[in-house]
């Protein structure tokens, strides 16, 4: 999830990996490092926690280091917390093999048992490490570095971009990858790997994009590609005409989108490792089944989005497990008095790991005694180190103020949380669990159908950007949904908006609907939906606008009473919150693009708020 150059050439390494991480630093990261192979001093490696302006001060700007072939790193940490040991290039045991990694190895603890049972001693808590180790090990077996490449690929399984050199292969290094982007970089007596072209196009604009299971060859000369099978291909070159800062977003205007189109993937790579055969696995979480049951309440705590993933989760947990679930906002738990004791679990919900309000939430709640879990997107962070139990989120780096894939991924683990919760409380039946389970699959692909059936919301927001007061309104999970509408819009329109539960309308606030309002009016959720509609006829009496979100099921008998409908796919109901979010966000981003607003980096806001 972070990056990766390469590069070899007939310069120094060195320093052309240094500016070449710099140049992907935009995308957030932890620490960094590099590997440079030379005849005279062999394989180099210099890594370290923190900022580049680290390792570039630890190698004098590249010079203490010797070579013309070199593999860079910046680390987004999901496994192991910021460390110089835990830093890549991660090397084998017998520093024949370094690597850098993007990615997340999903088998890497079945791996690390299996060669720890081989003698072999690993030095870091990454996943990333058995790679480097694997390779060795087949190595040793083999003696041929593209052999012991394939045996490696065949045996890992999750999603990786790597960068690999072999001490005893002068002159080329090795580069595969599945599910992360890795590109290849063209030169007259030089090549490049890199993340993305942010990194290299100072030097190549000819690159070609690897596909998943290929694996290259790289010499300064040339870049050989083979399939998974090992035979060649013949790769389809492009021209990079991105100018850089377009690049830096992937080619979407701002990071904003460029996020909210990483969501299935985010969903895919949060999920899939923590699915195994039908059973949802936390390996992450030492929490035994006894502890489960003992728990007499879940309390659930957070800020701004993280706290609206809560909302939905009420609603979900309530329903999973029939036990009591409370929600509260940080700022106020924190002066409540709260009702918590060693039979609580309180769960923070953080992105960052670092808001102010929810790390002195999880302070006072270990005082009265709970046991505090929390879900954060940012590795050893402060929450994540605090709390009694961490699960990752593993979204990746988030640089738009406005959280979206961050926020969808919390949402899919706390459902999760839930599902592992209820097996052990035995409360809901096996075939319910099953369907939630087969829903949860299906999920990425969903999210990625809604991603590419925009063009309703698109004019939609062309209709109405100029609105100054926007209305949300939605029934159980509708209104929790709504929270997180209300507040992405508002968040980067400057629109004033709020969400209401459809049911309190009549109780003062359909006192403010008048000709021309905008009501935005959630009908997912079915059991309620002849009341939604109740509602949504009630505003339109008052002249309101309507613009309806709704499931594919029911966006027919909606079309009877509104005319503006957006439709998410069918799915399990605990789920149609993670669908209906997206159009949400897609609404919000356009609305405020026809706005002119600075959408990455709205007035006043903060990625983490550290303050009071
Ligand atoms: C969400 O778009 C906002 N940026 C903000 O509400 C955010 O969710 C809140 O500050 C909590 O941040 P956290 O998840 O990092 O704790
Ligand atoms: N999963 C690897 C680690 O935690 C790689 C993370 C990344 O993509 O930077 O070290």
């Amino acid at each position: 999830m972070c990056g990766i150059v390469g590069y070899a050439g007939t310069e120094q390494a060195a320093p052309i990996l240094l500016e070449g991480l710099e140049k992907l630093e935009y995308r957030g990261y932890d620490s960094a490092g590099i590997a440079v192979l030379s005849p005279e001093r062999g394989l180099q490696v210099e890594k370290a926690k923190g900022r580049l302006k680290v390792l570039r001060d630890l190698t004098k700007g590249g010079g203490t280091v010797e070579g013309v072939l070199g593999i860079g790193h910046t680390r987004w940490a999901t496994h192991g917390e910021p460390s110089d040991v835990n830093s890549h290039p991660q090397l084998s045991a017998g520093r024949r093999i370094a690597v850098v990694h993007n990615g997340i190895i999903e088998n890497y603890v079945e791996i690390k048992e299996f060669l720890s049972s081989q003698g072999v001693r690993f030095r870091s808590e990454t996943d990333t490490e058995v790679v480097a180790q694997l390779l060795e090990y087949y190595y040793n077996e083999c003696g041929d570095a593209m052999q012991a490449v394939y045996r490696m690929l065949d045996r890992i399984e999750g999603a990786y971009a790597l960068g690999i050199l072999f001490r005893d292969l002068p002159g080329a290094f090795i580069a595969a990858r599945k599910d992360a982007p890795l590109l290849l970089g063209y030169g007259k007596g030089y090549s490049f790997i890199a993340s993305d072209v942010t990194a290299i196009v100072k030097h190549t604009r000819d690159v070609a994009y690897m596909e998943d299971g290929e694996v290259a060859l790289v010499t300064a000369e040339s870049i050989q590609v083979f399939n998974a099978m090992g035979q060649p291909v013949e790769k389809k070159h492009s021209w990079v005409d991105w100018d850089v800062s377009a690049a830096e977003k992937g080619g979407y205007a701002h990071f904003m989108f460029k996020e909210i189109m990483e969501q299935p993937e985010a969903v895919r790579k949060t999920v899939s490792p923590r699915l195994r055969n039908g059973r949802v696995c936390f390996d992450e979480l030492g929490l035994t089944e006894e502890e489960i049951r003992a728990f007499s309440r879940l309390f659930i705590v957070a800020c701004g989005s993280s706290y609206h993933v809560g909302m939905v989760g009420k609603y979900n947990l309530e329903r999973l497990l029939r036990r009591p679930v409370d929600v509260m906002l940080a700022s106020e738990f924190r002066y409540a008095d709260p009702l918590v004791d060693e039979h609580t679990l309180v769960i923070v919900i953080s992105q960052s790991g670092e808001t102010l309000d929810s790390m002195a939430a999880l302070r006072q709640a270990k005082a009265l005694g709970a046991r505090v879990l929390a879900i954060v997107n940012v590795v050893g962070s402060s929450i994540a180190r605090e709390a009694d139990w961490v699960l990752y989120t593993w979204a990746g780096p988030e640089i738009a103020v406005a959280t979206t894939k961050a926020y969808s991924t919390q949402l899919v683990l706390l459902d999760m949380l839930g599902l592992r919760f209820a097996e052990a409380l035995g409360s809901i039946p096996e075939e319910e669990y099953a369907r939630i389970v087969a829903e949860l699959q299906a999920l990425p692909a969903k999210l990625q159908a809604v991603l590419e059936n925009t063009e309703q919301i698109k004019y939609l927001a062309s209709r109405y950007f100029n609105h100054n007061s926007i209305f949300f309104i939605g029934r159980n999970l509708d209104y929790a949904l709504g929270l997180e509408g209300s507040l992405k819009l508002k968040e980067i329109s400057y629109i004033h908006c709020e969400a209401y539960a459809s049911g309190e309308l009549k109780h003062g606030t359909i006192s403010l609907i008048e000709k021309g309002t905008l009501v935005v009016a959630l009908c997912c959720y079915a059991p309620l939906f002849d009341k939604s509609v109740s509602n949504i006829v009630e505003v339109k009496a008052r002249g309101a606008d309507i613009v309806a979100l709704t499931t594919e099921s029911l966006a027919g008998e909606l079309g009877k009473t509104a005319e503006n409908i957006l439709s998410i796919p069918d799915t399990h109901v605990i789920l149609q919150p993670s669908l209906g979010v997206l159009p949400l966000q897609i609404f919000a981003y356009y609305v405020a693009l026809q706005r002119g607003c600075d959408i990455d980096k709205p007035r006043n806001l903060a990625k983490s708020v550290t303050v009071e």
